[in-house]
């Protein structure tokens, strides 16, 4: 099938597909805060580790930093009228530690409390359901610079600032998510260094992964705490291994993957162990663990936020094990890319959802994040033609109802994202949203797939 022939046939969502979602289904975007907000120095908001990661030379395209990003803080009742607009029913936001507790520890900033207040009503009086994720990967620099992540205090800070936020917001939302993807926090934060702080050091990257699964545990009671009615779950970013041949060296190589990228972190929460193999394939040591850490990490969840963007299709090298063995396959004859170089892979979500159902039960899944990049040209009046988002987001929500059909329990789904916004290293190069951000002016136009979005969620209340 030629590209053009796989875009048209996948323009809109099988009909029969569609009717497989449940009346509560939950249709929402996603963003960040430093991705979206900007006002990075307003209102009493302390540098974040993105902050000063952005800010050093060669660290992100061209130098973008999120000061300004899509200037969400005053602009904020515009997008969510813009919600409100296109029918969605939920929005998927994070609440940035550096406004609420400045030093990460200690003082709470009562202004930065007003923003997550105001939001939170604003949405309310849409008719639009919040989902708060507490970390989003902007540590206030203060805490960085007494350990951050690498010192176990953090975990205690985490906590307390979790239940700041939900004893204000919690009698309005809540649907919280504890971190967003700790695998990119921990492993590309610290060990490869592509993401703030910007760390080479796989053994480091063990010591905050290990802490940030305790900082989560710790939250999770506390969360419950402070809000009688809370759905608490935390966000993990996968990427589902596939062999490319039969060889056994592959399929030693896809299993490890599959624990280094994808079971890290969920073995830990949903079984109380790590994956065996995952360390001895980093060359690194174990965490330093304390008596009863996996048990406050394995804290019963009531969903799993699972982020799928694309696959992984490997082969495995002879003679090696571990991270040296794996071998990427890339491009895959014949497939379509997006303009982040993933895969267009929408049978790998499907495969996951039940994959990590049936390995791991939990008693809801969500799907937090999906979406796509591509290249989107505005000329200044009128439409955002993006035939290759839809299609991507067609296929992907096909997808997740196939897994529903599989016994999946799927209760939602956040596009990421509802505007085009900074995009971490590669800043505001790549463009995700249904709607087109012209950063110049600000100025938001509802893309084609916005408008497709809009047209499938109404559909869905005939
Ligand atoms: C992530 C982050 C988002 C990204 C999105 C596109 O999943 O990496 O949660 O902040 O912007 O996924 O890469």
């Amino acid at each position: 099938m030629t590209t053009a022939n796989r875009l048209d046939n996948a323009l809109s969502v099988d009909a029969h597909l569609k009717s497989v979602f449940p009346r509560d289904f939950l249709w929402g975007t996603a963003s960040s805060a430093y991705q979206v907000e900007g006002a990075t120095r307003e209102d009493g908001r302390s540098p974040s580790i993105w902050d000063k990661f952005a800010a050093t030379p060669g660290k992100t395209y061209q130098g973008e930093t999120g000061e300004v990003a899509t200037d969400h803080y005053h602009k904020m009742e515009e997008d969510v009228a813009l919600m409100a607009q296109l029918g969605i029913g939920a929005y998927r936001f994070s609440v940035a530690w550096p406004r609420v507790i400045p030093e990460g520890t200690g003082q709470i900033n009562p202004r930065g409390l007003d923003f997550y207040d105001r939001l939170v009503d604003t949405l309310l009086a849409a008719g639009i359901q919040p989902a708060v994720t507490l970390y989003h990967w902007d540590l206030p620099l203060a805490l960085h610079e007494r350990g951050g992540w690498l010192n176990r205090d953090t975990v205690h800070a985490f906590a307390d600032y979790a239940e700041v936020v939900a004893r204000h917001l919690g009698d309005r939302a809540h649907t919280w998510i504890t971190f967003n993807e700790p695998w990119c926090v921990a492993y590309l934060g610290y060990g490869s260094g592509e993401h703030a702080p910007g760390l080479h050091d796989k053994q480091a990257a063990v010591t905050v992964a290990h802490n940030l699964l305790l900082a989560h545990g710790l939250a999770v009671p506390r969360l419950r705490a402070a809000d009688a009615a809370a759905r608490v779950g935390i966000t993990l970013d996968f990427s589902p291994a596939y062999a490319a041949d039969a060889r056994p060296e592959t399929a030693r190589a896809v299993a490890w993957l599959d624990a280094f990228k994808n079971r890290w972190f969920a073995d830990p929460i949903f079984r109380g162990h790590y994956p065996d193999e995952l360390f001895a394939g980093m060359s690194v040591q174990p965490p330093d663990f304390h008596a009863g850490d996996m048990e406050v990490i394995a804290a019963p969840l009531d969903f799993l936020g699972v982020n799928y963007y694309s696959r992984s299709l490997i082969r495995g090298r002879s003679g090696v094990d571990g991270q040296a063995a794996v071998e990427f396959v890339s491009p895959v004859p014949g497939a379509l890319y997006t303009e982040m170089g993933w895969e267009v892979f929408p049978q790998g979500l499907t495969d996951l959802l039940v994959h990590l159902h049936r390995e791991y039960a939990p008693p809801a899944l969500v799907v937090t994040e999906n979406g796509a990049a591509f290249v989107d040209d505005w000329n200044g009046d009128g439409a955002v033609p993006d035939a290759q988002r839809q299609a991507y987001l067609a296929q992907h929500l096909e997808a997740m109802a196939r897994a529903i059909q599989q016994g999946v329990p799927l209760a939602g789904y956040f596009l990421w994202s509802l505007t085009d916004n900074f995009e971490w290293a590669l800043g505001y190069s790549k463009r995700f949203g249904i709607v087109y951000v012209d950063y110049p002016t600000q100025r938001r136009i509802v893309k084609d797939s916005g408008l497709w979005y809009a047209g499938f969620l109404r559909s869905l209340k005939e």
